[in-house]
C-alpha cells in the first residue's frame, strides 16, 4: 500500500523542482504527453501501451493520449482522453489517492485540445510530437537542458517512489519463490514464467520487462526471452537463472535469482558469487563512486574464478589482460525508477555534462557517486558464454584458462545475482533482500493474488 501523505510531498517535491528547471531553462510552463499504443505494421491491432514515464513521474496510473500540462504556482492538470468508444474500454474519472492532488479535465475529442492546450509560446513540450495526433503548437520540443534537468532530478527518489519500488519488490518476490519452488517439479521456461505471472498477479504487458528464465546453458545469453515450451523440457535441472520483475505504478522491480540443480562445482560457485554480491551491497557509502564498486566487483569475479581453478593467472593479471571481461561482459548495474535502466546514469550534474562509462566496460550504465535517495541495482555476472569462451580459446591469452574446468560449467550457463538498493540518511537499505526475509507463503504467494 502507498500511503496517501507519501504522494502528495512527492507532487510538491516535483512541482517545486519543475519550478526550478523551469525558470533555468526560460521557460514559462510544460506540457507532457503520455503517448499512444502504436499500431502493428499492416494490421488494425495495437502493440501494447507503454506510458511516457515522465508523465508517470506526476501521474500514478497510465493513461493512453493524455497530457500533464503545469504552469508554476497552480494545481497540474490532468487532460484525460475519454473517447466516446464501444470498441475499447475508455478510463473512468480516476477517485484513488492521487486524484485530489491533480486538476483533472477530461477531453473525448481532438477538437476540444485547442482550448484547453492554449498558451504555448513560452512552453516546453515533452513527448513524441508525431504521436500525438493535432498540429497545434505544442511548445519547444524536447529541450535537451530540460531534460538533463529533470532526469538529473528523477535519479534521487523521494519517500513515495522508495515506497513504489519497495512495494515492486514484494510483488516480484511473490513470483520469485513462486518459481523457485515450481522448478522442483517437471517444469519448462514457460511454464515457470507462468507460475511467476500468477503469484506476481501481473501479466506481461504490466511488468517493466521481458522476464528472463533461463535452465541450463540457456543462463549464458544474459537476456534469454525465448522462454522454451513443454516439448523443449531438459532431462536434468542443472540451473535457473530468473531475471524478473514487477510494477508499482509504474515503478519496477529488477531481481535476479540463480540456483543449482544439485550439489556441486557449480552450487559452491553460486555460493561464492552470492556472498561476494552481498560484501559489496555491504560497502556501499555515500561518496562512493559506482564506478568503484564495479571495480570491486570484478576483482571479486576474478578471484572466485582463481579459487575455483577455472583461471590460472592471478586476480591482478585477469584483470590486465582483459580475461575477466570473457566473463563478465556486463556492468554491475544501473540506476532504476520508471525505467528498468533509469535515467541520468551517466550524467555528472544536473546541467547535463557527462561522466561515460571507462573504456574496458562501456557497459556500465552507472557512473555516478552514490548520494542518498538513488535507486540502484547490484548485479554481478559470471557465465559461461561459448562465442566469448572461442574468443579467448582463439587470443594470445588461451593459457590463462583451465579449461577442463571450463568445459565442466558451460551446461550451466552462468549465475547472475541481482538486488534492487536504496540509500537512506541512515544507511543501505537492501529492497530486494528484505523483501524475501519477510515474505511469507500467503494466499498470494500461492497464486491467488487478485
Ligand atoms: N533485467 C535487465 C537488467 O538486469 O538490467
Ligand atoms: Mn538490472
Ligand atoms: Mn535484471
Amino acid at each position: 500500500m502507498i500511503p496517501n501523505d507519501s504522494y502528495t510531498q512527492h507532487l510538491e517535491l516535483v512541482c517545486t523542482q519543475l519550478d526550478q528547471a523551469l525558470a533555468e531553462t526560460g521557460f514559462d510552463s510544460l506540457l507532457i504527453y503520455s503517448g499512444h499504443a502504436p499500431l502493428r505494421y499492416r494490421d488494425d491491432l495495437h502493440f501494447p501501451f507503454r506510458c511516457n514515464p515522465q508523465f508517470r513521474w506526476l501521474v500514478p496510473d497510465a493513461y493512453a493520449r493524455s497530457w500533464l500540462l503545469y504552469t508554476p504556482g497552480t494545481r497540474p492538470q490532468l487532460l484525460l482522453y475519454q473517447p466516446d468508444d464501444y470498441w475499447h474500454s475508455v478510463p473512468a474519472l480516476p477517485e484513488t489517492f492521487w486524484s485530489e492532488q491533480l486538476d483533472i479535465r477530461p477531453y473525448s475529442a481532438e477538437s476540444e485540445l485547442k482550448g484547453l492546450l492554449a498558451g504555448a509560446a513560452q512552453r516546453a513540450f515533452l513527448g513524441n510530437r508525431s504521436d500525438c495526433g493535432t498540429d497545434l503548437e505544442l511548445g519547444q520540443e524536447n529541450p535537451a537542458a530540460l531534460n538533463a534537468r529533470l532526469d538529473w532530478q528523477r535519479s534521487f527518489k523521494t519517500r513515495y517512489e522508495q515506497d513504489c519500488l519497495r512495494e515492486a519488490n514484494r510483488i516480484a518476490v511473490r513470483g520469485h519463490r513462486a518459481v523457485a519452488r515450481a522448478v522442483q517439479s517437471p517444469c519448462s521456461e514457460n511454464s515457470l514464467h507462468l507460475s511467476y505471472m500468477k503469484a506476481c498477479g501481473q501479466g506481461e504487458n504490466r511488468l517493466p520487462y521481458d522476464s528472463i528464465i533461463a535452465l541450463n546453458e540457456h543462463a549464458a545469453v544474459l537476456h534469454w526471452t525465448a522462454l522454451s515450451a513443454k516439448t523443449q523440457q531438459p532431462k536434468q535441472i542443472l540451473s535457473l537463472l530468473i531475471d524478473a520483475g514487477a510494477d508499482c505504478f509504474g515503478y519496477a522491480a529488477d531481481i535476479t535469482r540463480t540456483y543449482a540443480g544439485e550439489v556441486g562445482l557449480f552450487s559452491d560457485l553460486l555460493e561464492s558469487m552470492d556472498n561476494m554480491q552481498q560484501e559489496i551491497v555491504s560497502s556501499i557509502t555515500v561518496g562512493r563512486s559506482y564506478v568503484d564498486l564495479h571495480r570491486t566487483a570484478q576483482r571479486g569475479i576474478a578471484k572466485i574464478l582463481q579459487d575455483f581453478g577455472v583461471l590460472r593467472v592471478n586476480v591482478d593479471q585477469a584483470l590486465d589482460e582483459g580475461v575477466l571481461n570473457t566473463f563478465f561482459p556486463h556492468g554491475l548495474g544501473h540506476l532504476l525508477g520508471l525505467q528498468v535502466h533509469d535515467v541520468a546514469g551517466h550524467q555528472s550534474d544536473r546541467g547535463g555534462a557527462t561522466r561515460p562509462p571507462p573504456e574496458d566496460c562501456p557497459a556500465l550504465r552507472n557512473t555516478r557517486n552514490i548520494e542518498e535517495d538513488q535507486t540502484f541495482t547490484i548485479e554481478p555476472g559470471l557465465y559461461f558464454i561459448e562465442s566469448l569462451l572461442r574468443a579467448l580459446y582463439d587470443s594470445d591469452n588461451r593459457k590463462s584458462v583451465n579449461w577442463a574446468t571450463v568445459e565442466k560449467l558451460i551446461p550451466c550457463g552462468g549465475v547472475r545475482i541481482e538486488d534492487n538498493i536504496v540509500v537512506l540518511a541512515d544507511g543501505v537499505e537492501n529492497l530486494t533482500r528484505n523483501a524475501f526475509a519477510t515474505a511469507t507463503t500467503s494466499a498470494q504467494d500461492q497464486g491467488d493474488y487478485k
